[in-house]
């Protein structure tokens, strides 16, 4: 991917939605003091807690992998965001232990019920750690994206493998257990106790169109809108690589 479109995935339908759930949160003082009391569950090398801790949010990032909470370290230096981000070395099921009860405003789980052995204790786990009325920013993969880009690129026995086989991975070397969709997706946040209040598609077209196709800015801008639109499209959402879901406890 090239660099402008890096940049235009910084500026894309995800971090917009990030931030009208962080609009929703006690606001950071002028002078850096207060904010809202952000959890990143897998929040790896921490792109995104670094980004909203530079809008004067406290970020706790809790993530197994030590490799990934020294990038992260590293990350919030080079920002100056030290004081506002702790790491935290954990998994999700152990949430309870490691963060107060039913003490962050807005918790983020991005990429993670992919990967995780229990995607409904993981998600309930991240409801008890939110304040009554918190935020949950889910971002989980979409099937039916992954079926049109793998087909778009040629793979069409992994394309077929991902629109029938099992939990839609495309074999057994697929590193994610699951993709979901519109609906499972939904049922799965539901069931963890929360309501649903938006699904959005991300990157919906960014990611299917050759970076040849759009090189220059106005592509980019066009490709961005094109984004944008699809994201609140009940039709075409479904092209989506990733579904953005907005729930509240
Ligand atoms: C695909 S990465 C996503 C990273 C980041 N959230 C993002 O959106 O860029 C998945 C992350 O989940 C973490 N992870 C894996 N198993 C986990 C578990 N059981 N509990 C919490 N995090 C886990 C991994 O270490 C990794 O950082």
């Amino acid at each position: 991917m090239s660099k402008d479109r890096s940049g235009s995935r910084a500026a894309g339908v995800l971090w917009e939605g990030v931030q009208r759930l962080l609009a929703q949160c006690p606001a950071a003082e002028p002078d850096g003091t207060g904010g809202a009391s952000v959890v990143d569950l897998g929040g790896g090398t921490g792109g995104l807690a670094v980004r909203i801790a530079a809008l004067g949010h406290r970020v706790t990032v809790v993530d197994p992998s030590p490799d990934a909470l020294a990038a992260l370290e590293r990350r919030s230096a080079e920002a100056g965001v030290t004081d506002r981000v702790r790491a935290v070395q954990g998994d999700a099921a152990d949430l309870a232990v490691l963060l107060p009860e039913a003490g962050a405003d807005l918790l983020l789980c991005h990429g993670v019920l992919e990967v995780v052995e229990d995607p409904l204790a993981a998600l309930r786990s991240a409801h008890a750690a939110l304040r009554p009325q918190g935020l949950l920013s889910l971002l989980v993969a979409q099937w039916t994206g992954a079926v049109l880009a793998r087909a778009l690129s040629g793979h069409l026995a992994q394309a077929l493998e991902l629109a029938a086989g099992p939990d839609h991975r495309w074999g057994p070397a697929d590193p994610l257990l699951r993709r979901f969709d519109r609906a499972s997706a939904t049922d799965l946040t539901e069931r963890a106790g929360f309501t649903v209040t938006a699904v959005e598609g991300t990157r919906a077209f960014s990611d299917l169109v050759h970076s040849s196709c759009a090189e220059s800015e106005s592509d980019l801008a066009l490709l961005h809108r094109l984004d944008a639109e699809a994201a609140r499209s009940e039709e075409l959402l479904s092209a989506a690589g990733h579904l953005h879901v907005h729930a509240r406890r």
